[in-house]
């Protein structure tokens, strides 16, 4: 289990990379919203490390919040049938939402979610997400902050992962094929 960074065949984005990508959307998004009360909410598990240093990167007061959800079905795909495994805390009508993300891969997590959290009457609901695949996309979902586009390959690192592992790399890249094969 050591040394998962020799487990990656190709760096697609270096950790400094990511750090100063988002410190510019910081900068937009404090600008942003200024003069709103902002609340961040992660979608658990992948977002944990952007909305960590996003956060962060942030000069302006935020609260933050959590869901956890889960796609229905087997395999790899996302079924885009989604269910909640863990809702937020806060009640989120007449608030200033932004929802982060690792990544948009087919869209249909998000989709989904974007429709749920919409019903709730936020006063403003907008996405931001680290990673972006747009070969990959099934469910058109209207982003308002993306760090990286990336080619439809399987990454890993910065929150993503394979079977639960390479969240914690904090370079972005493609996995050594005798890793899963
Ligand atoms: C991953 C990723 C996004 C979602 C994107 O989460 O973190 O939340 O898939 O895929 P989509 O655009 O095709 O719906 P996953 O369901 O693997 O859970 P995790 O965050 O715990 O890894
Ligand atoms: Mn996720
Ligand atoms: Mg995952």
């Amino acid at each position: 289990a050591s040394h998962i960074t020799s487990e990656l065949t190709r760096v697609l984005y270096t950790n400094d990379q990511v750090q100063a990508r988002l410190a510019e959307i910081a900068g937009e998004i404090d600008a942003e919203y200024a003069d709103s009360d902002l609340l961040l909410v992660g979608v658990l598990n992948g977002a944990v490390m952007v909305m960590a240093d996003l956060s962060r990167h942030l000069t302006s007061h935020v609260q933050m919040d959590w869901m956890a959800i889960s796609s229905y079905g087997s395999g790899t795909q996302s079924s885009g049938v989604v269910r909640i495994l863990k809702d937020l805390n806060t009640d989120i009508e007449g608030r200033h939402v932004l929802v982060v993300e690792d990544i948009i891969d087919t869209g249909l997590t998000l989709a989904y979610l974007m429709q749920n959290l919409q019903s709730r009457k936020p006063a403003s609901l907008e996405i931001m997400t680290m990673f972006r695949k747009p070969e990959a996309i099934k469910s058109p979902v209207d982003v308002k902050y993306v760090g990286f586009d990336l080619p439809n390959e399987f990454v890993v690192g910065y929150g993503l992962d394979y079977a639960g592992r390479y969240r914690n790399l904090t370079d972005v890249g493609t996995l050594a094929p005798h890793v899963y094969s």
